[in-house]
């Protein structure tokens, strides 16, 4: 398997032991970067057997050593928490640093399907982005499944991932990573607030979830020139 030269191997941290936090770290592992994993528990148990099954380069610890780890540090946990999740990572840990936000703030304490617990005039990006102003905050990746989100060959044909932030440059990191995981059509929506409308296609695509009965599927913008 081709990895990257050393120079252009990152360190990254990974917030989140769920599906997400673990697919996303194992790829950029697979890639030649170095991941530490964060949890509230400093010897979360899906941590430890993402370690194992990870080799060298994967590593674990709280939010707060995962946050410090990275140069580019990933929030993959439950939006809902979000917020709590990176204070206790730590705002110095994060200061300066590119946090690509792949949460969504799904409510899911009314059952299913969850609703929305910030949107419209606001979205779980911009209030990351507001509490932590020194982050360099980047939306991307909360619209697909995520074994999408690291082969999006997994869809035939030409399809979207979405990038928003303040932040041109960490944009252009991001992308980068984003191409590293194959990924051909990135589009670029601007500033943080075009997270409330990545946000707001959840209830669309949990509703195209059920009709497909497989998260395998994506959004692709057809215009006419
Ligand atoms: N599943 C997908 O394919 C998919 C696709 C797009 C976007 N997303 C979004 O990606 C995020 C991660 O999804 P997921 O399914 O992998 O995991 P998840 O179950 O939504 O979140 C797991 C993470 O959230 C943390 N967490 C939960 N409650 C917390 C609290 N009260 N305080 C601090 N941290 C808390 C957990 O911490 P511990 O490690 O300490 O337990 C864990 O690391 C979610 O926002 C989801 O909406 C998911």
């Amino acid at each position: 398997m081709w990895v990257l030269p050393e120079a252009a191997s990152l360190k990254v941290g990974i917030l989140g032991t769920g599906m997400v936090g673990s697919t996303l770290g194992s790829k950029l592992v697979q890639l030649g970067h170095e991941v530490r994993m964060g949890s509230r528990l400093a010897n979360n148990e899906k941590a430890v057997e993402w370690e194992k099954s990870n080799g060298p380069r994967a590593s674990h610890g709280t939010f707060a050593d995962a946050a410090g780890f990275g140069e580019i540090v990933f929030n993959c946990t439950a939006g809902t928490a979000s917020l709590a999740a990176l204070t206790a990572a730590g705002a110095s840990n994060l200061k300066g640093k590119v946090l690509v936000d792949v949460a969504n703030p799904l409510d899911f304490s009314k059952g299913m399907p969850p609703s929305l617990a910030v949107c419209n005039t606001d979205s779980l990006g911009e209030q990351i982005q507001r509490t932590f102003p020194s982050v360099k905050v980047v939306k991307s990746l909360n619209t697909m499944n995520c074994v999408l989100m690291v082969d999006p060959s997994l869809v035939r044909g030409e399809h979207d991932v979405f990038v928003c932030g303040n932040d041109g440059q960490a944009k252009d990191r991001v992308k980068e990573i984003l191409k590293s995981f194959g990924w051909k059509s990135v589009i670029d929506l601007g500033d943080i607030t075009a997270a409330r409308g990545t946000e707001m296609v959840l209830p669309l695509w949990l509703r195209l979830m059920g009709l497909f009965q497989s998260p395998k599927f994506n959004f692709k913008v057809v215009r006419a020139s």
